[in-house]
């Protein structure tokens, strides 16, 4: 029998979450009607029942339409403070979260603006939860945009921790962003990618070969047992997201998340949130269902929570004082 868990009270990492993917669609809502934005969806609840996704580009075509509803300094600064309440409130103590700052128009509301409404929520929050900041770009636009948006977020990198990528991932490989990953790391950056979400184990080898410091998702890996035993020595942590992958159609069912089998070959898995409006599932509630689903032994989830730990991005005084 499997044994219950409150897993609200497991002090818990977030280190897979995007700060457009946090906004519920009460507040999706509210914005749209202070901004004058026309929506597609009548209520909240209609929303609600679009998040039945079929897949990655069908999630991301109303993702990127919520974000549409983000206008002012104050929805920025709105949408941050929530998302770190809520993730406070469900335990999380330390999350990194990615912001694509290439999404928003710079005509309607300058760089700077953004940037300041949302250090200035993590500022506000800073005695409630620890928190780094990721940027990020989409692997479906050039790679010169990349590194443009790499350039455009100049005044801000002593707040930021790494850069990654994200977007629609079949048919773009990380290898084509090779010129933008260098220069992450040229600039002292940490860098990591979705690869093998609906992409294939192939993806995930170049995301290696680009000798990332993390890989996001990285489920297709378990087709690979050569890449698998590279993932083990090289350390290189999976920051996994099961009900995403349950609400994308990465996975059919729970039971079939390759979480808990890379556990036990010794990789560093993680468990995340993602997109947790859209997917209906913050961290406490993807711990529960990998549980139910997976049934984890107290050392599985101890080792889980650790992994949360060693797999961020704070520096090594800080990792120690969490542990
Ligand atoms: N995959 C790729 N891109 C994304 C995701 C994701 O799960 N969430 C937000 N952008
Ligand atoms: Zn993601």
């Amino acid at each position: 029998s499997t044994q219950h868990y409150d897993f609200v009270k497991l002090p818990k990492t977030d280190l897979h979450v995007h700060l457009e993917g946090t906004l519920e669609p009460e507040m999706l809502f509210k914005f749209a009607a202070r901004n004058h934005i026309s929506l597609p969806w009548k209520n909240p609840k209609c929303l609600y029942e679009a998040c039945k996704f079929r897949d990655l580009s069908g999630f991301l075509a109303v993702y990127y339409k919520g974000c549409e509803v983000l206008v002012t300094e104050q929805d920025f600064y709105d949408l941050t403070h929530a998302y770190l309440q809520r993730a406070s409130a469900d335990g999380v103590v330390h999350t990194e979260f990615f912001f694509n700052p290439q999404i928003f128009r710079k005509e309607k509301l300058p760089l700077h603006a953004i940037m300041r409404a949302v250090f200035s929520a993590v500022h506000d929050m800073q005695e409630r939860i620890s928190c780094l900041y990721m940027g990020t770009v989409m692997r479906t636009r050039p790679v010169e945009e990349a590194l443009q948006a790499l350039d455009e977020l100049t005044p801000w990198y002593h707040q930021i921790a790494a850069f990654g990528m994200g977007g629609a991932e079949n048919g773009n490989p990380p290898s084509r962003f090779r010129p933008y990953f260098d220069a992450c790391r040229e600039r002292g950056f940490r860098i990591c990618v979705h690869a093998g979400e609906e992409g294939p184990a192939a993806y995930v080898h170049e995301a290696v070969e680009l000798n990332v410091d993390r890989i996001d998702h990285g489920n297709a890996a378990i087709h690979d047992p050569d890449l698998m035993q590279t993932l083990v020595e090289k350390r290189i942590p999976l920051t996994m997201c099961p009900i995403s992958n349950l609400r994308l159609n990465v996975v059919k069912n729970l039971s079939e998340h390759p979480l808990k089998q890379m556990l036990s070959r010794g990789l560093c898995v993680t468990i995340n949130s993602d997109d947790p409006a859209y997917f209906l599932g913050y961290a406490s509630d993807n711990w529960a269902a990998v549980h139910q689903a997976l049934n984890l032994t107290t050392n599985e989830i101890f080792q889980l929570a650790i992994n949360g730990i060693d797999a961020s991005f704070l520096p090594k005084e800080q990792k120690e004082k969490w542990r």
